[in-house]
């Protein structure tokens, strides 16, 4: 056995445990707005701290001591102060900086209180459906991909695809295939008021969401349906799109073939298909030095494999790889499949057509 390795061993289950409690704690100053005030009155003293946000001082206080440690808050122990850097506040209270980062506490301490269940998955099979995911965990989705949203989609992503920002400015019918809460509707449809937005997610609380936030334009719908019901719904003269997005969803669905299938059917003859999928690689050695990758591999069994085999689902996990997105492009009856040249460290963009 060799000493050094077993030591670095131990030095990661510290690392890992740490990270799992202080994401808790975490998600703790989040909710109890610890975070916020601490940005917004710091600097401050424990008691002032617990008085701003009606919490107990000594709670307080220990929370301040390990969110320090973690490097998440800073501290002067001669004052006994407390306060945020601005780089603190862009990235744990700010939920419109374009490196906001609170969200994945959220989801992380949400789909750890699945663990019983997902126990039982393991040793009898089936999963824990999207429906019966702790009610938080939708929403937590949305913080955690908010800045892609409001600052990349429209900004980065589209434009770097050629020719397409033109085409939207002259008009497309568009498809946002797993839409969520639907900002990603909302920010196609507030860039491109000539183009025509269709949000589309089966999931009941997200749909109603999803209405609610692109409930200001006038050129965005919601569907709450799946894109097989979609298909099927308007097989008599179905809707068909010159965009169709499914921005990390694809992965999640119980027939990511089926799936790929319809988007093709609902695609126009010139039509576009742009489907990003996380970044990472199929090789799990390749992931160890990939903090993002880690997480995703990590996430998986909690999220991505679970809601699919609830559904008796393919249960793809979340990172498919370049090759497993080229053989589901295949098996769903594409000829073309290209990687869009767009710059996203978390997300891998390709481009299809019909
Ligand atoms: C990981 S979330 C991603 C949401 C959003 N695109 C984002 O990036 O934040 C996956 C979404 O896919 C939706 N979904 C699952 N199966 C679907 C299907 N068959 N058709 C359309 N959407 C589906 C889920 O309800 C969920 O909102």
């Amino acid at each position: 056995m060799d000493d050094e390795r077993v030591e670095e061993l131990l030095g990661q289950v510290r690392r890992d445990t740490g990270g799992a409690f202080v994401s808790g704690l975490a998600y703790i100053g989040d909710r109890l707005g610890l975070f916020a005030a601490l940005g917004e009155i710091g600097p401050v003293d424990s008691a002032g701290l617990a008085e701003a946000t009606r919490t107990q001082e000594r709670y307080v206080r220990e929370w301040l001591k390990a969110l320090a440690a973690f490097g998440y808050v800073e501290h002067d122990p001669a004052a006994a102060t407390w306060w945020l850097a601005a780089e603190q506040r862009a990235v744990l209270v700010d939920e419109t900086s374009p490196v906001f980062g609170a969200g994945t506490f959220q989801f992380a301490v949400r789909s750890l209180g699945h663990t019983d269940e997902l126990i039982e998955a393991f040793r009898h099979g089936g999963g824990i459906s999207y429906g019966q995911l702790h009610p938080e965990i939708a929403p937590a989705i949305d913080r955690m991909h908010r800045a892609w949203f409001d600052h990349q989609l429209t900004g980065a992503w589209l434009p770097a695809i050629p020719g397409l920002v033109a085409r939207l400015a002259s008009g497309l019918d568009v498809l946002d295939v797993g839409c969520g809460l639907g900002r990603s509707t909302a920010a196609l449809a507030e860039a491109y008021p000539t183009s025509r937005i269709v949000g589309l997610d089966p999931h009941a609380p997200s749909a109603a969401a999803a209405r609610e936030m692109t409930s200001t334009f006038a050129n965005a719908r919601i569907e709450e349906a799946t894109l097989d019901a979609l298909a099927a719904s308007e097989t008599s003269r179905p809707q068909h799109f010159g965009l169709i997005l499914a921005i990390d969803c694809i992965h999640d669905m119980a027939e990511p073939v089926g799936a790929l299938r319809a988007i093709r059917e609902l695609l126009e003859p010139d039509g576009l298909f742009v489907w990003s999928e996380p970044t990472g690689s199929a090789n799990p050695l390749k992931n160890r030095d990939d903090s993002l990758a880690r997480v995703r591999a990590a996430l998986s069994p909690y999220h991505c494999l679970t809601v699919s085999l609830a559904e008796d689902g393919a249960g793809l996990g979340t990172i498919l790889g370049e090759e497993g997105a080229r053989e589901l492009a295949l098996a769903a009856g594409y000829d073309s499949f290209e990687i869009l040249p767009v710059d996203s460290p978390a997300q891998a963009f390709y481009g299809l057509h019909r």
